[in-house]
This record gives structure tokens, C-alpha cells and sequence, in this order.
């Protein structure tokens, strides 16, 4: 059942959270000279248009990187991702580009690093292979990114970065989710993984969090922000992300950046939480 495509919500408030905190765990990542795997089990297409079809017919980004890109007094957490966003349109007037998780870690691979990209879809794949064509260090495969997780890990370094973003067609995405980085952390005790989830329904992401807490996992971050009030009708009202091992200062860094999204982007009944879910 391969129905999702990204485009349709590429540069959403859900890509603002989540690929804003993966420009930061990256950027942290090339502070050490040594080199690391970034492992993408689902990787969608790579780079997204803003003014194709897909994002006009939802006009989701309109909501999310759109407002954003336009503000004068970003906190300083939010700057690297809207600077990468802003230097992939410097020649355009308007947002043309928005890139995928792809597109984003490939701003910050190195030489001695490499990425490990997964997609399914076969649209999506043959759009990846092609934004991917001239990046030396990528490697991408059509194939199940849970098991490609799995058979990567742990990388020769002992230095990764593990993102894991399902389109949650099905709900088994949920617990294969973390069943996935559980049994990853087993191999790769000290990897730094995150997982992404929509707020549908809560009682799914509480199997999430319970599946965390009775795992081995350690240093678990789970950061939560919500448009709207939790609903039983259809539709993501919010969006999370467990981190396991964050750099040390990403709660800090969430905690300017949660209010500001609040302050720009939210609406009546937005909300946002940040805990320690495991400790360290
Ligand atoms: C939410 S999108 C990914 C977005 C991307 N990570 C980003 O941030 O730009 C999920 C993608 O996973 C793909 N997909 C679904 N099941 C998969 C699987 N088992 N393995 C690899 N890719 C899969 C879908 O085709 C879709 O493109």
C-alpha cells in the first residue's frame, strides 16, 4: 500500500519540527572531524517544489516554512534550517525548493561520511536516485528501510545518525517503529535515532512511549507540538519525535524553538510538550 507521497506535505508544520531538529543533530554532528552514517529508512523523494501540484493542492508549506522564512527575529535554534532553506532559493524570489530529509544531509556529508537513503515508492525512488546522482557519498536502495536499518548498524565509525519517518499508511508503522530502533540500539547502543509520529490518534503514540519505557533504550527526548486539541475525528492535529542520545543541547535548543513555532505558526488550542521520557 504505497499511496503516500511526500509532496503533497513537504514544508508542513510536521517538516518544520522535524527537519529543523535534524539540520541541528547533523550540525552536530560534523563538530568532530570523524566520520558518520546518516541512515534514512524512508527518505521520500529528496528535494520538493513548492509550486508543483502535489504542495498546491494541500498548500500545507503555506502553513509551516512559508511563514517562517519571512520572520526577522528567528531564534537562534531555528537559524541553520531556515538558512539551509534559504540558500538552496538565494536565486529565486520565491520558495521554489524545499528539501526532503535527503536534502538536508546532504548539506552537511562529508567526505569521510556517508548516507544511506531507503524509499519504496517507485515515483519517489527514481526522483531520489535522480537528486542524488551527483552526491558521491550517498547510497540509495529500493527496499524496506526497517530491515536496511538493521543490516547498517552499527557503522564502522560507531558514529550515526538513524532517521526513521513511516508514512503510517498502516498502523503496525507505529510499534515496527520502535521495535526497530530497539533492536538497532542493541547493536548500536550509542547512535543517535529519530523517530517521527503524527498525533491521529493518542492512544498510538502511548503504545509508542510504553514500548520506549519497557525497552533497554536509554536517553530518550520525546518533543511534542500540536496545532489543534486531540480529536477522535480523522486528521494529524499534532507532531512528535523520540530522540534517542540528542546532543546534549537540543532540549535547550527545542525549548526556544517550541514557543516561536507556537507564536508564528499556532492557532487557539496549539500546544507543545518536551520531556525526558527515559533518562539517561
Ligand atoms: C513521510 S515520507 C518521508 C519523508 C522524508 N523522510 C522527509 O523528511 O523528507 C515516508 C516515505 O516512506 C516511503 N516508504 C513507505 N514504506 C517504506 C518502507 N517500508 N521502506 C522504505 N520506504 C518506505 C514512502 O513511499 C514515503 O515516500
Amino acid at each position: 500500500m504505497l499511496s503516500y507521497r511526500h509532496a503533497f506535505h513537504a514544508g508542513n508544520f510536521a517538516d518544520v519540527l522535524k527537519h529543523s531538529v535534524l539540520t541541528l543533530v547533523l550540525e552536530y554532528m560534523t563538530r568532530k572531524e570523524k566520520g558518520f552514517y546518516y541512515i534514512d529508512s524512508h527518505s521520500g523523494a529528496g528535494m520538493y517544489q513548492p509550486a508543483d501540484e502535489y504542495a498546491q493542492k494541500t498548500g500545507e508549506y503555506k502553513d509551516g516554512i512559508a511563514k517562517l522564512i519571512e520572520q526577522q527575529d528567528l531564534p537562534e535554534a531555528l537559524e541553520p534550517y531556515i538558512d539551509l532553506v534559504k540558500d538552496l532559493n538565494r536565486e529565486e524570489d520565491e520558495l521554489s525548493l524545499y528539501p526532503g530529509s535527503p536534502g538536508i544531509a546532504r548539506q552537511f556529508t562529508r567526505r569521510q561520511d556517508s548516507a544511506h537513503l531507503f524509499e519504496l515508492h517507485p515515483t519517489d525512488i527514481e526522483h531520489l536516485k535522480e537528486y542524488s546522482q551527483r552526491w558521491n557519498k550517498s547510497h540509495v536502495k529500493q527496499s524496506d528501510g526497517y530491515q536496511g536499518v538493521l543490516g547498517l548498524v552499527p557503522p564502522p565509525n560507531r558514529r550515526g545518525v538513524v532517521l526513521i519517518d513511516p508514512p503510517y499508511e498502516l498502523k503496525e508503522d507505529y510499534l515496527k517503529a520502535v521495535r526497530t530502533i530497539v533492536n538497532a540500539y542493541k547493536k548500536f547502543a550509542t547512535g543517535t535515532y529519530i523517530l517521527w509520529y503524527p498525533v491521529v490518534k493518542r492512544e498510538l503514540v502511548e503504545q509508542m512511549q510504553s514500548a520506549f519505557t519497557k525497552s533497554d533504550v536509554r536517553n530518550v527526548v520525546q518533543v511534542e507540538y500540536c496545532q489543534k486539541a486531540d480529536t477522535t475525528e480523522y486528521g494529524m492535529t499534532g507532531t512528535g519525535l523520540f530522540i534517542v542520545n540528542p546532543p546534549w543541547q537540543l532540549s535547550q535548543q527545542l525549548e526556544e524553538i517550541l514557543p516561536y513555532l507556537k507564536a508564528k505558526l499556532g492557532e487557539n488550542e496549539t500546544s507543545y510538550t518536551l520531556k525526558q521520557l527515559i533518562a539517561e
